[in-house]
């Protein structure tokens, strides 16, 4: 019988199941969409732990059915998820209240108070990186100081895809990589840090079992099979937060190797073989999915989102039937020339994480002049989240992290213009993989090296991941992208006092 595996993202959006087959091709995938998060308040965002499993049963069958598969034919589940967020439990295991997801930044005075508490430098040796308001910690101390009758209710705690996985197996069990978001980890000795939880006055046992990322930590349950079409008895391996699996999916695992995602938000990643620490904190320096090595990424907020918010309120031209919205107005930019005649953009529409940390941070539009187009201002706009994305690149430098190879991922590796104004704004060779497919498929690999299909992380890679394409910088419009990027530079601090006033 040939056999398959099963990789469960939980996304923001909604919950995708990806089939995989024994020869390292998608089989078959489907997504169920999640319900909006709920923003009670400005910089609150809250979803139903509750919906991801919902989404996640329908999502299974759906691909099930596409693929024509029986449950049994699935040999092992991975899952991949979004990071950070704070899922919280009651002793019977139900959910105390709507999860603060990834993006929520309610927490400042909690971030605040918590470095105070450890000193800034012990905090980012303690765990590698400084306290932000999107990772899950303080959005437990949140809700310790802001909903006493939820907290005194809380048993476990836990990251969005292990609440599903908690439906499906009855395990509570996380990995590392994931583990790594909550800044609740010693990232350098991949284990609970006892000194943090000490400091934050939370108990141990609030958290959940600690594995490797291929590791086999549990199987599906009756009640898990009941709801997914699964079958009784199926092993599920840790598996990783999205961005972890998602480098797994490009192949992305070895030093030296980096990726650069534009989704909605933009993430330059690199592999490492040591936790690798920026002394300010501006990168996240994580455990990665793959046994004994690291990560460092840093994170654009509004990358993606930028093109977005341009499409929504400026382009309301009717689009006809099959159009991409996206590509009509990337074919405008590329009328425009490199460097957009001097016109700049600063994509800081939610702030900032790298480098600037810098959650009051606005976007810019600098240097208009009557002669610019819309097209200018498009091709400003893809220009800007590259310098955005460069800016991480420049850190590596610092650290002395490698970058030997680049590869384009996201939405934004779709579009040609996109793919070359990285390379010339990088300065380097990019490349595109074949299958992409995001972190649901890193899911699978993980599951396939647990399901013994390849003997390692790096074995199922080097077989599955396969280049297709390779774009080089144009030596004249280097030069001049170089130009542009270093007056984007100076962009924020000539703004800073602005924003903060
Ligand atoms: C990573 C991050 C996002 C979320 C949502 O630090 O915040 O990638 O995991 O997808």
């Amino acid at each position: 019988m040939q056999t398959y595996v099963l990789g469960i993202d939980v996304g923001t959006g909604g919950t995708r199941a990806l089939i995989m087959g024994a020869d390292g091709r998608v089989f078959a995938s489907a997504t169920e969409e999640h319900e909006a998060f709920a923003s009670p308040q400005i910089g609150w965002a809250e979803q139903r732990p509750e919906d991801w499993w919902r989404a996640a049963g329908i999502a299974i069958r759906k691909a099930l059915a596409k693929g024509q598969l029986r449950g049994e034919q699935i040999s092992c589940v991975g899952f991949s998820g979004q990071m950070h967020g704070a899922v919280m439990l009651d002793e019977r295991g139900d959910v105390v209240r709507p999860a603060l997801i990834w993006c929520d930044v309610r927490t400042e005075k909690q971030c605040r108070e918590l470095t105070e508490r450890i000193g800034a430098e012990q905090l980012i040796r303690l765990t590698c990186n400084p306290a932000l308001a999107n990772f899950t910690v303080t959005k437990l101390l949140w809700t310790r100081e802001n909903e006493p009758e939820n907290w005194t209710r809380v048993r476990s705690v836990m990251l969005p895809k292990d609440y599903v996985r908690f439906r499906l197996t009855g395990e509570k069990a996380t990995d590392v990589a994931d583990a790594s978001g909550t800044l609740l980890l010693d990232v350098a000795k991949r284990e609970w840090s006892g000194e943090v939880l000490q400091a934050a006055e939370l108990d141990r046992s609030l958290l959940p079992t600690l594995h490797e990322s291929p590791e086999v930590c549990g199987e599906v349950s009756a009640i898990g099979a009941e709801a997914t079409g699964l079958a009784v008895g199926t092993p599920v391996v840790a598996g990783a937060g999205d961005q972890a699996a998602g480098a797994i999916a490009m192949g992305v695992v070895a030093p030296g190797a980096v990726s650069a995602t534009i989704g909605t938000s933009g993430v330059v990643f690199a592999a490492t073989d040591r936790p690798a620490l920026d002394p300010k904190g501006r990168l996240h320096t994580f455990c990665h999915a793959v046994p004994g090595r690291w990560h460092v990424m840093g994170v654009t907020q509004a990358a993606g989102l930028s093109l977005r918010w341009f499409r929504d309120q400026f382009s309301r031209a009717p689009v006809a039937d099959g159009q991409d919205p996206y590509e009509l107005l990337t074919a405008e930019a590329a009328t425009a020339p490199p460097g957009a005649d001097g016109l700049l953009w600063a994509p800081y529409l939610m702030g900032e994480r790298t480098p600037h940390l810098d959650p009051a941070a606005r976007a810019v539009l600098a240097g208009l002049t009557a002669s610019h187009t819309r097209a200018h201002v498009v091709r400003a706009i893809l220009e800007g989240v590259a310098f955005s994305l460069k800016d991480t690149f420049g850190i590596f430098a610092e650290m002395s992290v490698p970058v030997r190879n680049i590869r384009l991922g996201g939405g934004g590796a779709r579009s040609p213009l996109w793919r070359q104004i990285q390379a010339d704004a990088y300065g380097q060779d990019v490349e595109v993989v074949e299958a992409d497919e995001g972190a649901a498929f890193g899911a699978a690999i993980l599951a396939a090296v647990g399901a013994g299909m390849w003997p390692s992380v790096d074995a199922a890679c080097d077989s599955v991941v396969r280049v297709v394409q390779c774009i080089s910088p144009i030596a004249a419009n280097v030069s001049v992208m170089s130009a542009a990027g270093n007056a984007y530079r100076r962009i924020y601090p000539a703004m800073k006092s602005i924003f903060a006033s």
